[in-house]
């Protein structure tokens, strides 16, 4: 079968042919794979700043935001059937007895760092015909989502991270989440650093919690990302014409920033304006660019002086694909055009090396598999 491997050796990317996997186990599931889509991630990797093959593998096939349909089922699977959508969870636990998180099934916070990710490290993707995995690292997705669903895997981030700001913020009894649609009592200011796929849908997700959202980004190109962020009650403020302490000005308290572009200059600036008692969640991944000069003492000060909190999150347990996939759907009720509006390019799998290796544009490129 077709797929798109990574070559690190050879620094190559390109179309190989590759075994078809089987179900050899009663709880495995074959996929066919519909789509696959294309983040940063896979752009780190197939400039080789990222990403490993299996052991003992010359190639890393890539891809891990993924839609699949069901095609054949282990005799003890439960929880999918032929002919379901499904979208497979990226990382597997790793293998140390010790480590409490893999063997208590949170690999997201793996402790020993031998996890691997399926079409990042150490283990192939899903930019191929067809997949096989377990089923306890599989979600089921209502046919209703078929054109939206490849948004499943990066709108994960946003869940986990929000859910864990909940967990922080019980800290603070009279903040809560609000019911949906519903604002929070005393209006609580999100702010998304960064207007590509992993912002825009945590700018979703946060305004359909109620909170009053503002997106902070560059300029926003050929594709109407201001457009978008507004018509789903989002605010949209340019980097290039407000400096983050007049956002800070025009927002009010704030009480969330969601950071989701791996700038670090921007978002230490923007840390430096969160509020009163705020939570700052960082989702990026820079490169390593060299030390950038930020005020520490301003930022201490804060830290202590304002009960902050900043905390990172990487990768997603099963509760937040399963929020995602619901989430997905209350999107598409309240907002039907918005998550059609992040996809803005389809391409067939032979145009994938040329896509990952080419400028990036657009806000979320796919590619159709079948
Ligand atoms: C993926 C995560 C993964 C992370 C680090 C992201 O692009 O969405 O699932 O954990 O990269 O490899
Ligand atoms: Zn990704």
């Amino acid at each position: 079968m077709r797929a798109v491997a990574v070559f690190p050796a050879q620094r190559q990317v390109r179309l190989v042919e590759h075994p078809e996997p089987a179900v050899v186990s009663p709880t495995e599931v074959k996929l066919r794979m519909l789509e696959v889509g294309v983040c940063g991630t896979d752009r780190e990797i197939v400039t080789f700043q990222y990403g490993t093959p299996p052991a003992g593998a010359e190639y890393l096939v890539i891809g891990h935001e993924s839609l699949g349909e069901a095609v054949e089922v282990g005799a003890s699977v439960t929880r999918v059937r032929p002919g379901d959508l499904v979208v497979p969870m990226v990382r597997r636990p790793c293998p140390d007895p010790t480590c409490a998180p893999c063997r208590a099934g949170r690999q997201d916070f793996c402790a020993s760092g031998a996890f691997t990710e399926r079409g990042i490290s150490g283990a192939h993707g899903f930019m191929t015909e067809f997949v096989v995995d377990d089923e306890k690292y599989m979600n089921a997705v209502p046919a209703a989502l078929r054109g939206v669903a490849v948004l499943t895997e990066p709108l994960t981030i946003a869940e986990k991270a929000v859910a864990e700001v909940w967990k922080v913020q019980q800290r603070l009894p009279w903040t809560r989440p609000a019911r949906a649609g519903q604002p929070h009592s005393r209006g609580q200011h999100a702010v998304v650093l960064g207007a590509g796929p992993v912002g825009l849908l945590g700018a979703l997700l946060l305004v359909n919690a109620g909170f009053e959202t503002t997106v902070y980004s560059r300029a926003s190109g050929p594709h109407d990302k201001a457009g978008l962020a507004r018509s789903f009650g989002a605010k949209y403020v340019a980097a290039e014409s407000v400096t983050t302490r007049q956002l800070a000005e025009q927002v009010g308290n704030i009480d969330l920033v969601y950071e989701a572009t791996g700038a670090s200059r921007v978002a230490f600036e923007m840390l430096a304006a969160l509020g009163t008692n705020g939570v700052f969640v960082f989702t990026g991944v820079p490169g390593r660019k060299g030390p950038v000069e930020v005020d520490t003492d301003l930022i201490m000060r804060n830290l202590v002086l304002e009960n902050q909190i900043v905390f990172g999150t990487v990768n997603a347990n099963r509760d937040a694909y399963e929020a995602a996939i619901r989430h997905l759907g209350t999107f598409a009720a309240r907002w039907p055009q918005a998550l059609h509006r992040l996809i803005t390019s389809r391409s067939p799998l032979g145009d994938a090396p040329g896509l990952l290796t080419s400028e990036p544009t657009g806000i979320k490129n796919v590619i159709t598999i079948s």
